[in-house]
């Protein structure tokens, strides 16, 4: 299988550590009267950027107590999130509604007091109102909860907590600089079920240095063993500016080839078919009725707001992104004004870029007579490279086959509107 351009199989959302460019945002955070056109789903991403250390292959937007500086501290940062959260509200004004998911992430959320968020809950129930059953999501990393810790977050309202196993080998998880123990994960998860928590996730990376086709099946197999009711597997990305990147810019580790890689994503695939989860895009797995509801409101274009430094929020076609370092968003919210950093407005056709790009990552697929002429030509040659269902383009619907998904965003850019 030629896989050259398998480092798009796989890519994770939340906050990553560099920002786009875009146009200035009022200082008051208003949005253009279009946002507020149409109905959908509103989210909120609350983003956790603290680490107690930081993995060498992590590039995402978060601090150690080293690199924290001053200006910014773990103890005041539910009050300055609470001070976005507010912002939301009087920007969204009418258009403010009850809140359909929820998800904190980060970094490591669970390093805060899970009083914190359990405060947070409490404002957002008064602010905004949750939907009944709402998801309420939480991420962790296995050696930060304990089982008082994650009997307060359920209490608080949690329901779905996502754990970063990563790796059940002692070996790939020193090569990912990762301080838990394999067994950790097991006992958390446990923990996590005895507390009530109705939904688990476990993330995995493979093509970690090193890592052999039997330490990847052992993670497979180990991440199964926990019984979670979502997986998500993402290769390894190499990034710049990373402890990894230098390490794999000087020669010093060598990481696993685009064959490789797509050799594990079918084993994965395989595995956790056999286990009765099924793909529902391209990284992610699930049993009936366990999708992660934030990320299909990302996928599918919802309206979500995202509170934190780095932060992204989208509200009707319209995109901006928050001040990075924790001590410049503190310091915006203390004078009271925006913490976004710039925004676009997206054109017609960028959102139907955008909506051709994820869409096609999703089981759910595109509907055929959504792309251009030149996008639906390209569906045909697909099929017939057996990288799209025939029987769901019968249906008008270009669905990703197995061998599909490993190309799948290179197909994507191929449907695009020009
Ligand atoms: C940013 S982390 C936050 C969760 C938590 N701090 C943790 O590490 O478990 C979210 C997930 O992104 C994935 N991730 C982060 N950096 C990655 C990279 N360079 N390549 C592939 N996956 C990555 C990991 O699987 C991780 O669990
Ligand atoms: S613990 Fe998670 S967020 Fe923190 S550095 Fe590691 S991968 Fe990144």
């Amino acid at each position: 299988m030629k896989g050259d351009s398998l480092r798009f199989v796989s890519h994770t959302e939340d906050v990553p550590s560099t920002l786009p460019d875009g146009e200035p945002v009022s200082t008051d955070g208003s949005l253009p009267p279009s946002a507020f056109d149409g109905t959908r789903d509103l989210g909120l991403y609350l983003h956790v950027p603290f680490c107690t250390s930081r993995c060498g292959y992590c590039d995402f937007n978060t601090y150690t107590a080293d690199e924290l500086g001053p200006g910014a501290s773990r103890a005041t940062y539910l009050d300055t999130a609470l001070a976005e959260l507010r912002l939301a509200q009087s920007v969204l004004g009418d258009a403010a509604r009850p809140i359909s998911m929820l998800f904190v992430g980060g970094g490591t959320p669970t390093l805060l007091p899970p009083a914190d968020f359990a405060r947070f809950l409490d404002v957002v129930r008064a602010e905004f109102g949750i939907i009944d059953g709402a998801e309420l999501s939480i991420e962790s990393n296995p050696e930060s909860v304990d089982a008082m810790g994650l009997e307060q977050l359920r209490a608080a309202g949690f329901n779905r907590i996502s754990f970063g196993m990563q790796s059940a080998n002692t070996t790939v998880l020193k090569a990912l600089d990762r301080k838990h123990s394999p067994g950790r994960v097991q006992h958390a998860v446990e923990e996590a079920k005895d507390a009530g928590f109705e939904h688990v996730n476990v993330d995995l990376i493979y093509g970690a240095p090193g890592e052999t086709d039997e330490q990847w099946q052992q993670s497979l197999d180990a991440a199964l063993e926990v019984e979670p009711d979502h997986i998500s597997a993402y290769a390894l990305i190499v990034e710049d500016g990373t402890a990894l990147g230098a390490q794999v810019a000087r020669g010093d580790v060598v990481v696993a080839n685009d064959d490789v890689m797509a050799h594990r994503y079918v084993m994965a695939d395989e595995t956790f078919s056999a286990a009765g989860m099924q793909w529902y895009e391209v990284s992610n797995w699930a049993k009936p009725g366990g999708q992660c509801q934030h990320n299909l409101g990302y996928w599918t274009s919802q309206d979500w707001w995202g509170i934190g430094p780095g932060a992204h929020s989208h509200i009707g076609g319209v995109r901006w992104w928050n001040v990075k370092h924790p001590a410049t968003y503190a310091k915006a919210l203390d004078a009271g004004v925006s913490p976004a950093a710039a925004r676009e407005i997206l054109t017609t056709e960028q959102q139907v870029d955008e909506a051709v790009l994820l869409g096609l990552r999703l089981a759910s697929g595109l509907a055929i007579d959504s792309l251009s002429s030149s996008g639906q030509e390209r569906v045909k040659e697909a099929v017939a490279e057996g990288l799209l269902d025939p029987q769901d383009f019968d249906a008008g619907r270009a669905v990703l086959t197995l061998r599909g998904r490993l190309l799948a965003d290179r197909l994507a850019v191929e449907l695009l509107t020009n």
